[in-house]
């Protein structure tokens, strides 16, 4: 598909064509799911829940994400990679998310961020593209806000907060975002933004009508099984994958049937012989 670019996703809209977007957070599965197509890999702060053990995505850092960021980059996708700004790290000051964006893009290798809320980010959206970075809109559940919101909980179930969340989509893409993520709402909310946007809606628990859709990656393969949200469709079970094939190396290992010859390196016979030649293992 040559290197995704926002420019193509904001086209992929205008065309009709649905947007497929996964996260990672490791260099081999970016490079596979570039392999597979996926338009946009996304560096989720999820990769605290999904990999660094965390309940929630508040502990992750800049830091954190600016490295597995930086491992994906180094997978080489064709598909455009996107860094997810985690907490706190864009909401101090307009220059701190300046500054910390631009990290995103410098040291993680990203080409765009993402960064959640409506509202209250729309002016430091407004300046971190006006920098020259693209930043993708996050509304709905934003999980940053979990303590806020009291749980996982859909969002834009009214009529009232519906329009909210319109209101909110608008002046993000006023701001100049490129696409907006809208997590766990109504189809039918998640319909009414993306008709009332120019730019491309990519949903996460927000039904059929986005012109793309995002999944965790590990839970859409079954790695990650600690709970799973009604949204989620596992496409696989990796768990069971891994469960199998340790419990089988463990078996083989106790056994005294792995290694075997064909997993293992031999001397020539005149060096082995030279060898019991000069050392007697102990009887
Ligand atoms: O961190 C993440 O993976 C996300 C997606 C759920 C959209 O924000």
């Amino acid at each position: 598909m040559g290197r995704m670019t926002t420019h193509k996703i904001r086209l992929m809209k205008r065309k009709g064509k649905k947007i497929v977007m996964l996260t990672a957070y490791d260099a081999p599965t970016a490079k596979i799911l570039s392999e597979c197509g996926v338009d946009i890999i996304l560096v989720g702060d999820s990769v605290g829940n999904s990999l660094l053990g965390f309940e929630s995505t508040i502990p992750v850092t800049l830091d954190d994400v600016i490295h597995h960021c930086a491992a994906v980059r180094r997978g080489n996708p064709d598909s455009l990679v996107v860094g997810d700004m985690p907490f706190m790290t864009y909401k101090v000051s307009v220059e701190q998310a300046l500054r910390n964006s631009a990290r995103m893009l410098q040291e993680g290798g990203a080409e765009a961020v993402k960064i959640e809320g409506g509202g209250p980010v729309v002016d430091t959206v407004r300046t971190i593209v006006e920098a020259g970075i693209p930043v993708m809109g996050h509304i709905g559940l934003t999980p940053q806000s979990i303590y806020e919101f009291g749980g996982y909980r859909v969002q834009g179930r009214t009529a009232e907060t519906a329009e909210r969340l319109v209101e909110d989509a608008r002046r993000l893409e006023e701001a100049g975002v490129f696409s907006l993520v809208i997590e766990l709402v109504p189809a039918e909310t998640a319909k009414m933004i993306t008709e009332s946007v120019g730019i491309p809606t990519i949903g996460i628990g927000a039904g059929p009508y986005c012109d793309g859709q995002v999944l965790v990656l590990w839970d859409m393969l079954g790695l990650f099984q600690d709970f799973k949200p009604k949204f989620v469709k596992q496409y696989a079970n990796i768990r069971k994958v891994i469960v199998d094939a340790v419990t089988e190396y463990a078996r083989e290992v106790r056994e005294g049937l792995f290694p075997d010859a064909e997993h293992s390196f031999e001397m020539s016979e005149e060096e082995s012989g030279r060898l019991y030649g000069r050392v007697r293992p102990s009887e």
